[in-house]
Order: C-alpha cells, then sequence, then structure tokens
C-alpha cells in the first residue's frame, strides 16, 4: 500500500508525492466540495449535504499536515473549515484502478461464455460470472431454462428490471402473416442493433429460445466495438464523420410514432467507443446538407461492408431453454433465414446499468447513493 510522503501547499494547489515517486496536483476548491466529513456529506449515507453554490468561491489552503496514520488533515481558508482525507481515498483520484467490467473486444476465435442457469439461481458465484461475461463481452448464454413462455423476464429480473415498451412486457419473434415488424418474418435479417428510434436506446436484449425445428434461422452476433475500432484504425475521417453526424431514427405504426437522432457511433470523453447504433430497417432518411451526404454516405457504406465481413462474429444455434444475453449498445445481431412456423423466441429488454449495480455490490463496502 502507498503512502504520501510530503506534501507542498499553494494557495489553491498543493502537490502531493507518493511512496512510490508518483506526484498528485490538488485543487483546493474540488478537496473542500469532496470533503468526507460530516458537515459536508451524511455520515450514514454518503450522501453530500452541501451545495456547491455553499461553499466560498475562494477556497484555498490555510495548513495541510501529514497525520501519523497517514492521512491528510487540511484546513482551508477563508472559513477555517477542517476535513479530513484518507490516503486510500485520495489514492484512488491519483492512479484510479481500471474498471473490471469494462468491455473487452472480442479475440478472433472468441467463443460465447454458457452458463446453466440452475447455476445462476443457485450460486452467487455463477451469478457473478455470467453478469462479468455480460459486462466485458457484451454478451452470455444462458443454457438449461425452463422452456416455458415469459421465462426470458425471470432471466432479466435475476439482475434487475424489464423494460417495457410498445411492444408488451416481452414480445413474441416468430414468423406471423402480414407482420408489422421484419423481425416477425422468416426472412434472414442484416446484423443491427435494436430500436435505435428510442430515447434512451434499450441496453440489454434477452432472447429466450422456445423452439426451433428448423437448420436454418442461426443466430449472428457482431461486437460493434471491435468493428468500429477497426474503423477508426483503418478511416479515422470515417469513423470521425460517423462518430459526429447525428441521424434520425424512426419506427412508426398504428398506435406510435417513436423518433430519436443520435449519432451511428456514440465516442465518450476519453474516446471510447459507448453506443452503436445500426439498423438499415429504422434509419431515417438523413437530413443532411449536400455538401455532407457524399462523404456520409461514403463512411456509412463503409461501416455497412465491415459489419457484414467482421473480422470477428460469432454464431449461435439456440436450442429450447436457451437464453442469449446481448448488450444492445454494442453487439449486433441478425439472423439466416428459416422454415416459417418453426422458431419461437421470446424477448424482453432490460437497462445495462442493472448488472454493474449488482456486480460492484461486494467490491466496494462503502454505501454510495445518488
Ligand atoms: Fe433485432
Amino acid at each position: 500500500m502507498h503512502h504520501i510522503t510530503t506534501i507542498v501547499t499553494g494557495r489553491e494547489w498543493a502537490t502531493l508525492t507518493w511512496s512510490d515517486g508518483l506526484t498528485q496536483s490538488l485543487y483546493a476548491p474540488w478537496l473542500r466540495d469532496n470533503a468526507q466529513d460530516s458537515q459536508t456529506v451524511h455520515p450514514g449515507n454518503g450522501q453530500r449535504l452541501i451545495d456547491i453554490a455553499d461553499l466560498p468561491e475562494n477556497a484555498a489552503f490555510r495548513s495541510a499536515t501529514l497525520s501519523t496514520d497517514g492521512s491528510l488533515a487540511i484546513t482551508f481558508d477563508p472559513d477555517g473549515h477542517e476535513s479530513v482525507y484518507p490516503a486510500s481515498w485520495l489514492r484512488g483520484f491519483a492512479a484510479p484502478a481500471q474498471d473490471p467490467y469494462g468491455p473487452r473486444l472480442w479475440p478472433t476465435g472468441f467463443t460465447v461464455a454458457r452458463f446453466e442457469y440452475g447455476k445462476i439461481i443457485a450460486d452467487r458465484d455463477t451469478e457473478r460470472n455470467w453478469l462479468t461475461a455480460i459486462a466485458r463481452d457484451g454478451i452470455a448464454l444462458v443454457t438449461d431454462a425452463p422452456v416455458e413462455p415469459e421465462t426470458v423476464c425471470a432471466i432479466a429480473e435475476n439482475f434487475g428490471f424489464v423494460r417495457e415498451t410498445n411492444y408488451g412486457r416481452l414480445f413474441d419473434v416468430r414468423s406471423v402473416e402480414n407482420p408489422t415488424n421484419m423481425a416477425f418474418t422468416s426472412a434472414g435479417l442484416m446484423v443491427h442493433t435494436d430500436n435505435p428510434y428510442r430515447d434512451p436506446v434499450p441496453g440489454l436484449q434477452l432472447l429466450h429460445c422456445l423452439q426451433n425445428e428448423t437448420d436454418g434461422g442461426g443466430s449472428l452476433f457482431v461486437d460493434g466495438f471491435q468493428v468500429a475500432d477497426r474503423l477508426r484504425r483503418d478511416d479515422p475521417e470515417a469513423f470521425r464523420i460517423l462518430s459526429t453526424t447525428w441521424l434520425p431514427f424512426r419506427f412508426h405504426d398504428a398506435t406510435v410514432d417513436l423518433q430519436a437522432r443520435a449519432p451511428m457511433i456514440t465516442v465518450d470523453d476519453k474516446g471510447r467507443v459507448v453506443t452503436i447504433r445500426y439498423n438499415n430497417r429504422s434509419i431515417a432518411p438523413a437530413d443532411l446538407s449536400a455538401a455532407d451526404l457524399p462523404a456520409f454516405y461514403d463512411a456509412y457504406r463503409k461501416f455497412s461492408h465491415y459489419l457484414r465481413n467482421p473480422e470477428v462474429e460469432a454464431t449461435l444455434r439456440l436450442a429450447p431453454g436457451d437464453c442469449v444475453v446481448f448488450d444492445n449498445m454494442r453487439v449486433l445481431h441478425g439472423r439466416k433465414g428459416f422454415a416459417p412456423g418453426k422458431r419461437w423466441l421470446q424477448g424482453c429488454y432490460a437497462d445495462k446499468d442493472a448488472v454493474y449495480g449488482r456486480l460492484r455490490i461486494g467490491d466496494d463496502k462503502t454505501v454510495q447513493q445518488m
């Protein structure tokens, strides 16, 4: 465990040096705002009791001393507020740990991890391994679940809540006559993310197989983050266009007209791809200027070719009792054509934060609420 060796303070800034040589700059208003004392945060639930506007505008260091237990005791100007900062708390900002549940791009030869339903229910470690696979790989397969309608909702409720939509609490995927949606035909489907016309877009999709008597109908999955990364390497300009061009998506039927605008590839403040929205059926006519259309179409076409011929993809032939759970903001799914009437899946959506929230329980014993 590293400890603080020295602290040098100015008015607004202080510099810590750690035992491994790491240095850390601390800004007085930031420290004051994030004080851990009982006047600043509730001792029971850890929630902040003050608002930034309650604090002096010109918070500065009056004194800073290292305690014998290694923590840092600060007295602030101008109000004389005192607070103590544990070394482990400060260190977490000097060298943030890697997110254990962050995405890991599929390697060549990737296979979808499989977990028996009974073990997920009975054994907390198996449940954690299952949720970790969903978080890291963006996909995991549950096997040997009951072959009963509505089981898909019970599986989602192991870790979170079913996200109900205008399709209902769950949706049936099988061929019908006069389909309102191409999902309900026996045609093959280009890989896609579901429902980019929703805001927010569904985070997780679960598909539970109740019947599959066809030779065809294999389900195809593609790591959208991997494909987007490849596009960024090969053609940075195409990646830039798809990650900055906002596009309209739309679904409408007799009861609802859902519309949302978003880029095809969403990148966060650290340059990481966080969401893919790709759906050839529900992308609406791009409302771009004439000057931007040609380059957009070049980038869009290139991304589509990459998705059809990805470096990595996974194929699953779902058997009755199988339920695939995947990150709908990352993993695209599609299927090959099949003979009508012999394949029945039930699907539902759920939010991703439930998975991460459940995984982090046990990682950190401190109670923190928003
Ligand atoms: Fe779909």
